[in-house]
């Protein structure tokens, strides 16, 4: 999956890959005429009465050289380099459009910090591998190729042979330490993981740690975290620092030979001074090259270690898909569950059993039942957060698979148990930054849920810019909040689970009847734990572990004294215990 995402890239950007690497290639030539423009200049000084002429054309060559290097690598770096970073932008789309669409049993089991590591991390390490790590290696390919073939014209194939002995030495070597750079980058990669989940966990839990008085522990916690992350990184300094000196030996030795073999030589008039400087020029142009292919393989092998991790993100199933032909019509709200069962994904015990219930359009549902009796889960499956069997669910008389995935959540106002606020103004949480709504309708949203004495109560109104996760507002106001943001989508199907529970009963009951008026002939299901959140719905459903108990109106369910006349008496009797 990654890898044919930069497959595509690549052909769709080949014009600037081929130009660039064009440059890339004048470059590494225009290079490595240096040595033999300078060992031209030294046999033409040698000369006691040598033509200055010829000196001029030497230095007019030397610029050259390097304005034509100067203009050939701007160009092809910014090329190259500015395509690795188009794909770098690219990737990190495509795998944020993954995770917008990944189903929520992926995040069950994933962590927050591990899947910034691979926003960030893995991805920047791609880029260096398909950008600059490649056309290093490219242009120190070329670059060698070049000045071995001028060293054997310049001198011989033998002395050329014997200054290269070191290089396999130390190509062998950096294979070899490639390997454990591999494993120790892993190591760095996942402690990078833990630290920002560790740091992401304490922020987010920060007043919890403090209400606990567990600052010191978690500090412990974290510096142990801190030290096994600087252990790792000195890990990874201590077998790269080993690399370079252990190069630059080895060309030590590639000097000396050269210098006994080929000063001889000189000597011996064999060869001219001018060769032996260009023979040495060129040993010189090829030692960074050398030098950079234990830098290259570290990055390419973080890059494969990256983009295989990337690969298994990207190839997780998306969750459910829609059907070849599916209904794109806009959902009325007539619902029907025909003996609907469920468990979660790895999970032996099912959550819903048996549910069988007809909700026409226009009703409002009540759920109410103990907590864990699946009151949740049942919501969650009519949003298709879960994958549903066939035959179980019907919308409007039609499959519920049968709907695009769009059209049905599109047509949900759906407020969950645990509420979402974005650290954005309260007008862009409620209108989750659609610009479809008017001031009037707003007003009128925030008014109905009780909210607006609240917004208005702020110095910027409904400018008013939140904390994260909405830390400024209280829980009611939060909730309130959450219920405007479903409300003003007038949808058909209205959900709020556990919305109102931390909402006063006054509060509560006008919130209630409000909703009531306005969605007359809008289906609506609301999950509560109160009674009187849910006394006036057309049907109750008590949920009682994953069955329903008990069905009815409130006036049935409470003539019937079953489970519901408990739930009902119990927090009747507390509510007269705490008058008296
Ligand atoms: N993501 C999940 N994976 C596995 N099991 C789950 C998951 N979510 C809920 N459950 C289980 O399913 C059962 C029903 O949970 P559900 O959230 O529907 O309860 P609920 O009635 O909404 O409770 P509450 O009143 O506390 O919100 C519980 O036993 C719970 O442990
Ligand atoms: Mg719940």
């Amino acid at each position: 999956m990654g890898k044919k995402i930069i497959i595509d890239f690549i052909g769709n950007n080949k014009f600037k890959y081929i130009i660039g690497i064009i440059f890339m290639l004048c470059t590494s030539y225009i290079q490595t005429l240096f040595p033999k423009v300078l060992g031209n200049t030294i046999d033409i000084l040698k000369n006691n009465n040598f033509n200055v002429f010829s000196i001029y054309k030497n230095i007019f060559f030397i610029i050259a050289i390097a304005l034509g290097t100067f203009i050939c690598t701007y160009v092809w770096r910014n090329l190259v380099n500015g395509s690795a970073r188009n794909l770098e932008c690219h990737l990190r789309e495509k795998l944020f459009d993954h995770f917008q669409k990944l189903a929520p049993e992926f995040y069950s089991k994933r962590k927050t910090g591990d899947l910034i590591a691979y926003a960030i991390n893995d991805i920047s390490a791609v880029r260096m591998t398909f950008g600059p790590a490649t056309a290093m290696a490219i242009n120190g390919i070329v670059v060698c190729i070049i000045s071995i073939y001028s060293m054997i014209m310049a001198i011989n194939w033998k002395l050329t042979l014997l200054s290269l002995i070191p290089i396999p030495i130390v190509i062998l070597f950096m294979l070899k330490i490639g390997v454990i750079v591999r494993i120790r980058f892993k190591k760095v990669q996942e402690t990078f993981a833990k630290i920002s989940d560790r740091v992401q966990e304490n922020i987010y839990g920060i007043r919890v740690i403090k209400s606990y008085v567990q600052e010191e522990a978690e500090l412990e916690n974290f510096e142990a975290l801190n030290d096994e992350m600087m252990k790792a990184n000195i890990d990874m300094v201590k077998i790269s620092s080993f690399l370079s000196p252990l190069i630059e030996l080895c060309f030590t030795v590639s000097f000396v030979l050269n210098l006994i073999i080929g000063g001889n030589l000189v000597l011996k008039g064999s060869i001219t001074l001018g060769d032996f400087v260009a023979f040495n020029g060129y040993l010189t142009m090829i030692m960074n090259p050398v030098m950079s292919i234990g830098k290259i393989i570290t990055v390419f092998q973080r890059g494969m270690a990256s983009l295989s991790r990337l690969d298994d993100i990207l190839s997780t199933n998306i969750e459910i898909k829609d059907c070849s032909n599916a209904i794109f019509d806009p959902i009325k709200g007539d619902i029907t569950f025909n003996n609907l069962n469920f468990a979660y994904p790895g999970s032996i015990e099912k959550s819903l059993k048996n549910i069988s219930l007809h909700i026409p359009r226009g009703h409002t549902l009540g759920i109410v039942g103990k907590t864990g009796s699946g009151k949740s889960t049942l919501v969650n499956l009519l949003l298709k957060l879960y994958t549903v069997e066939n035959d179980q669910i019907f919308i409007d008389e039609n499959e519920i698979n049968k709907f695009s995935l769009e059209t049905l959540r599109a047509s949900f106002g759906y407020v969950p148990q645990d509420n979402f606020l974005f650290s954005a103004s309260i007008k862009d949480n409620m209108i989750f930054f659609k610009n479809i709504y008017s001031n009037e309708e707003i007003i009128n949203a925030a008014k109905n849920c009780c909210v607006y004495d609240s917004i208005m109560n702020f110095k910027d109104g409904f400018n008013t810019i939140l904390g994260e996760r909405g830390v400024n507002l209280s829980g009611g106001q939060k909730q309130r909040l959450c219920i405007a943001r479903a409300l003003i989508k007038n949808p058909s199907i209205l959900i709020l689970d556990d919305s109102l529970s931390a909402v006063d009963t006054i509060t509560e009951a006008q919130i209630i009847e409000n909703i009531k008026k306005l969605r007359k002939d809008k289906t609506s299901i609301i999950i509560a734990h109160r009674i009187s959140a849910v006394k006036c719905a057309d049907e109750i459903i008590v949920m009682n572990d994953g069955y329903i108990g008990e069905m009815g109106t409130h006036n049935e369910l409470l003539a019937r004294k079953g489970l519901y006349y408990d739930i009902y008496k119990e927090q009747y009797d507390e509510e007269k215990k705490s008058i008296s």
